[in-house]
């Protein structure tokens, strides 16, 4: 048996820490004392022969290992790509809701906006939240909505509030939990819109539009983190969802042509 763990573990270990590396966790250390003989999950499923035969195995089993050990990992269970939420992100007032009904529509999906959910859940309007309670409330309430959400929901379209994703948390869980659309306008596009959209949207009142225009470019670079990029200059809603929709069914097919 010493002879049998030793040659599976020499080279593997150093398979198993690159691929510790790769997913972020801060492992390595763990990993290294339980194989060295302390007592742990990860020795206890190692060791059991039917389980050891090939590298790919012992990564499977070093995944659940860790995922029961309360390790924060960023590869979780996968979830197959036909199930995922389809998540619309983008500055306020790009649209996001009204694409994401017509996604849904056109998918036999529900879809989830979540300041609706928020405006449910207190009866209340966004602005009278952001009144009432002060922003930093609202973004604690939003955030934990969408993780609640994304952990517990499939096969939804979601869209976010367009400040939601400025949180690295949030980010994090829709990347790896859902597909990400960005939908993007331009500047000039966007700024003719303000006058729809000022009465109801708390952080562009008493900006000037040099303000304005300084959030809507801050705001670019977390945007940036998406799986796929929609421009929404001169297109109209239906059309969005169309390519939204097609661009879907492509990744469904490249990468789970069987299903
Ligand atoms: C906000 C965007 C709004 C709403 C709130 C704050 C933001 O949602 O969540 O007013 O910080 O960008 P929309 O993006 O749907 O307008």
């Amino acid at each position: 048996m010493t002879k049998f763990r030793k040659s599976l573990f020499s080279p593997s270990l150093t398979t198993v820490s690159a691929f510790l590396d790769r997913i972020g966790a801060k492992a390595s250390d763990l990993l290294h004392k339980r194989m060295k003989g302390e007592a742990g999950q990860a020795k206890k499923h190692i060791l059991q022969p039917e389980l050891v035969f090939t590298r790919v195995k012992l990564l499977k089993v070093m995944m659940i290992t860790f995922q029961g050990s309360g390790l924060q990992m960023k590869e979780k269970t996968e979830i197959p790509l036909r199930e995922k939420n389809i998540i619309l992100i983008g500055f306020m007032g790009v649209g996001k809701t009204t694409i994401g009904r017509l996604v849904g529509k056109k998918l036999y999906r529900d879809f989830i906006d979540v300041d609706e959910e928020i405006e449910k859940k207190y009866s209340m309007a966004i602005p009278a939240i952001f009144q009432q309670f002060g922003e930093e409330y609202f973004r604690k309430v939003e955030k934990e909505m969408i993780i609640d959400l994304l952990e517990n929901t499939r096969l939804k379209i979601v869209s976010l509030g367009g400040g939601a994703y400025l949180d690295e948390e949030v980010r994090d869980a829709c990347l790896s939990s859902g597909l990400v659309f960005l939908l993007d306008l331009s500047w000039d596009s966007w700024k003719d819109r303000i006058p729809l959209l000022i009465e109801n949207r708390p952080l562009l009142q008493k900006k000037s539009l040099e303000e304005i225009e300084a959030l809507f470019l801050k705001r670019r670079d977390a945007y940036s983190l998406h799986h796929s990029k929609i421009s929404t200059n001169n297109l109209d809603p239906e059309a969005v969802a169309d390519e939204i929709v097609n661009s879907v069914k492509l990744s469904w097919s490249l990468y789970e042509p069987n299903k």
